[in-house]
């Protein structure tokens, strides 16, 4: 399965790709997490990812293509994949229908905008794995530190009030537009986000069997 996950900032796009990660044992490709890892160290891209990440604007469509491209050519993405975050523009989803590379289904999870601004407010993100959580909706076992792999919870510079807005912002006028370019093409398939994360899963397995 070659699934590409279309959704807003913090609609659940990293924590449904965990999920479908383990039902499906195919890997989950996350642009944000291979852009931070590389701010981190500090790498040529993590140094162009940082001046327009922590403004909540999108980087250059020329430089995630050819991530992206680089990426999805690994040997861990034979046998599918998951994309939490790309593509993100028109141009970007041109390039990968482009590609030799054939997308399956398209999932759009749809939240509104209030409920996200709620739960990026609450989130922490492991500094070692990238596993998310949140303080109230789904919270470590042990204050600050990951279930997963014992690293440090910490708040991600970007779930800043005014940079979540400008986000969405983002999102809506630039992301948004796939979702009627995948529609045309007949893979778009929408689960609608639930309260519980359990809940939104079983909308997203429904959502796919379609
Ligand atoms: P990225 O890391 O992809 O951030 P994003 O799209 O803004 O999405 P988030 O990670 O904030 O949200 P999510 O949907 O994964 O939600 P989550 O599961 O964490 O990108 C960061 C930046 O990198 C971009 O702004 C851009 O600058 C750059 N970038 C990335 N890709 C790019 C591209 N292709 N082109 C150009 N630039 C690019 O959930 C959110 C919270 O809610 C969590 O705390 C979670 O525990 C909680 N939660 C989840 N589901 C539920 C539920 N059902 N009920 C209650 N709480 C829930
Ligand atoms: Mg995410």
């Amino acid at each position: 399965m070659k699934l590409i996950l279309l959704a807003a900032p913090g609609a659940g796009k990293g924590t449904q790709a965990e999920k479908l990660s383990e039902h499906f044992n195919i890997p989950t490709i996350s642009t944000g997490a291979i852009l931070r890892k590389n701010i981190k160290d500090e790498t040529e891209l993590g140094k162009i990812a940082a001046e327009y990440i922590n403004d909540g604007k999108l980087i250059p469509d020329d430089v995630m293509i050819s991530v992206m491209a680089d990426r999805l050519g690994e040997d861990d993405c034979k046998n599918g994949f998951i994309l939490d975050g790309f593509p993100r523009t028109l141009a970007q989803a041109e390039a990968l229908s482009a590609s030799s590379i054939q997308i399956d289904k398209v999932l759009m999870i749809d939240v509104a905008d209030e409920k996200i601004i709620k739960r990026l407010s609450g989130r922490l993100e492991c500094e070692k794995c990238a596993t998310t959580y949140h303080k109230d909706f789904r919270p470590p076992a042990k204050d600050g530190v990951c279930d997963k792999c014992g690293g440090n919870l910490t708040v991600r510079k970007d779930d800043k009030p005014e940079t979540v807005k400008e986000r969405l912002n983002t999102y809506h006028t630039q992301t948004e537009p796939l979702i009627e370019y995948y529609k045309n093409i007949g893979i778009l398939r929408v689960a609608k986000g639930q309260e519980e994360i359990v809940d939104t899963t079983k909308e997203v397995l429904k959502a796919l069997e379609a």
